[in-house]
This record gives C-alpha cells, structure tokens and sequence, in this order.
C-alpha cells in the first residue's frame, strides 16, 4: 500500500474548503489508491467552525484519509505537507482601497512561504487559490526561496474549465471531447481566453473549436466576456463565489500535475513566466502546460495572432501593476 500524503488546505474553514476536503479525502486530488492526511488551517475566529469540519470529515469514514490535522497554527498545518492548497485569504471588503487588500494578503503570504519553506516536505507541490491568486503566488515564491520555483503555481484551471463549459454548451457536444482552450494572464477579468488551439472530438477526427462554432463574432466577443465574467455572474446567482466549481478545478489542477496530462492535451496552469510568448519572465502567468513524471512544462511554439498578443500583453501589464502594488506593500 501507498504511503500516505500529507495536503495542506488553508482557509480549511471557508466556503471552498468544505466544498474541497471531501474531494481530497475520496482520492479526487490524487488518486483513488493514494491515502492522505489531511492538515487544515484557519484563523482563530474561524477555530470552532473548522473542528466541526474535521467532525464531518471522520464522520464520513473515508476509506483512503488516514488522518485529520485541524488548527490555528501555521507551522503544525506546514510540517511535512507534500501538497499545500492556499485557500486563505483576505476577501476585499466593500469600500477597502486595493492597496489596502494586498498589504493584508501580502503580509499573510509572506508568513506562510517562510513556515512552508521551513517546514513542509521536500519537493512540496504548492497551489494558491486565493485572490489575487497569482500574485499571492509570487510573494509566496518570493519569500521561500528554497522552494524551487517550478513547485509554486496558481490556480487558473477553473477559468480553464468554464471555457470548455461555454464551448459545449454552444457547440451540445460533450464537455469531455472538447479540449486545448488556453488561459492565459492573470486569473481576474482582463485573463484571455483562447481557443485558437481548442478542438473538439468527433467521429472524423478532432476539429477546430473556431471551425465548428463558426462565429468568430462570437467567439472574440461574448464567448470571452462570459468566461471573463463568469465569476461575478455566480455571486450575483449564488450570493456568494463559487466554491464546488473552485474546489474541483483545483483537484484537476494538483491531479494533472501529480499524475500527467493525457497525451495531446494542454491545461492552463499560473506558473513563474520564463519569457515565453514574450510575457516578462518574473511574473506568476497562466500558460498552457503539459505535464508529465510530477513537473509542468508550457507548451511551446503555439503560432499567436495579433488579437491574441494585445489581450496577452494587456493581462501581462495588470500583473506587472499587481506586482508593483505588492512591492510597495513591502515598503
Ligand atoms: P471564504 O471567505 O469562505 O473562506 C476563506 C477562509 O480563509 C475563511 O475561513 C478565513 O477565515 C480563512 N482565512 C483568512 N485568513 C487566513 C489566514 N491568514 N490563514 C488561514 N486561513 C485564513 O472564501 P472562499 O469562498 O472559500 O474563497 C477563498 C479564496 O479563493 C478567496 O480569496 C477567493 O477570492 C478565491 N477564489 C479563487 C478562485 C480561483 O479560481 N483562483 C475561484 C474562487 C475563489
């Protein structure tokens, strides 16, 4: 039998959190054979609600979780994790300037990459959810140096997921044969959506997503606001953002990257820009990836037409801003 892994999942208390430890603890994350532990963490306010979690969690007998770490303090939920899931956060309140959200989220992970970088396991795989998600990423990456920083990404998959909802809504045909749409940038409104690569499975063959939908109109208009968007159009429905969407995403995004991308298939990943397509090496950038033996690769030499490197450079420059403000946290 395997050996157990050890996932961190901060904000453990919050809405994605309760949507995703059951996700982890029934092998959704890494695998119906692998066992886990999982560690939770949460601010004390929130100390109470998250015991009662980790109630639920040994009352749903989970075959594959062999334990349940639930506390306040940040170095125990750290130690010896191999998977961390940044899900905590703090959420922008209304009328709270920007600069004022990511002094708060700065200072929160720049505690945590020291108590990671001091205490998880060796080759720690880490995934930041929580906004602004690539560039809470890059702090943590920033301020854990001995973390390489290949291991420390942001989630962008569920931006990735809803541009194949859209496509098969539009198209009626299987979510599951539509593949290859790319997010790239930053996971807020001014990301890109692309599906100048995307395909579709048919019984001839895959063809091009442009090709079958034949509404370029549509495609480069609404198809994009709708992704962009999607978030704010679930809390206006749902009153609050969306979290099974999230939590799932998430699953998807520590899977492929633990266990592999299926041959010819490309994900969306934020991960530390190389200077690829021309985006500024330094920033924390959603690419398509592929990934293979437990490391992400982005996928080069994808041919990139003028509408694309404009929405490109425009969601490159609103992260070198983030990153800027975050800096000036700093100070
Ligand atoms: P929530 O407010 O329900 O839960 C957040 C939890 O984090 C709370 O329990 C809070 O007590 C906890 N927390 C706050 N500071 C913390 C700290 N320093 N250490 C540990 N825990 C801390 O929020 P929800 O809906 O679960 O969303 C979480 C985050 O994910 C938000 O920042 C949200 O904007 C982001 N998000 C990102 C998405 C993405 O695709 N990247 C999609 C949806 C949400």
């Amino acid at each position: 039998a395997k050996e157990p892994m050890r996932v961190l999942v901060t904000g453990a208390a919050g809405q994605i959190g309760y949507a995703l430890v059951p996700m982890i603890a029934r092998g959704v994350m890494l695998g119906a054979d692998q066992p886990v532990i999982l560690h939770m963490l949460d601010i004390p306010p929130a100390a109470e609600a998250l015991n009662g979690v980790k109630m639920e969690l040994v009352d749903a007998a989970f075959p594959l979780l062999k334990g349940v770490v639930a506390t306040t303090d940040v170095v125990e939920a750290c130690t010896g994790v191999n998977v961390a899931v940044m899900v905590g956060g703090f959420p922008r309140k209304e009328g709270m300037e920007r600069k004022d959200v990511m002094s708060k989220n700065v200072s929160i992970y720049k505690g945590q990459a020291s108590a990671l970088e001091a205490h998880a396991a060796p080759n720690c795989k880490v995934l930041v959810v929580a906004n602004p998600a690539n560039t809470n990423a890059l702090i943590l990456k920033e301020f854990a140096p001995s973390i390489p920083e290949r291991n420390v990404t942001c989630l962008t998959r569920l931006d990735h997921n809803r541009a194949l909802g859209q496509i098969s809504e539009r198209l009626n045909v299987q979510v599951s044969d539509v593949k290859n749409v790319i997010i790239w940038g930053n996971h807020s409104s001014s990301q890109y959506p692309d599906v100048n690569h995307a395909t579709v499975k048919t019984s001839s063959g895959d063809k091009p997503v442009r090709e079958l939908v034949a509404d370029d109109e549509w495609l480069n208009g609404e198809f994009i606001t709708t992704v962009q968007q999607r978030g704010a159009a679930i809390i206006k429905a749902r009153k609050f953002s969306s979290a099974l969407s999230a939590a799932s995403s998430a699953c998807d995004h520590i899977r492929d990257w633990v266990l592999g991308t299926p041959e010819g298939t490309f994900v969306s990943m934020g991960v530390y820009s190389d200077g690829s397509y021309g985006v500024p090496a330094g920033l924390i950038y959603s690419f398509p990836v592929t990934c293979s033996g437990g490391e992400w690769k982005i996928v080069q030499g994808l041919p990139i037409d003028e509408f694309s490197r404009k929405k490109m450079d425009a969601t490159a420059q609103e992260l070198s801003e983030e990153k800027a403000l975050a800096y000036s946290c700093l100070e």
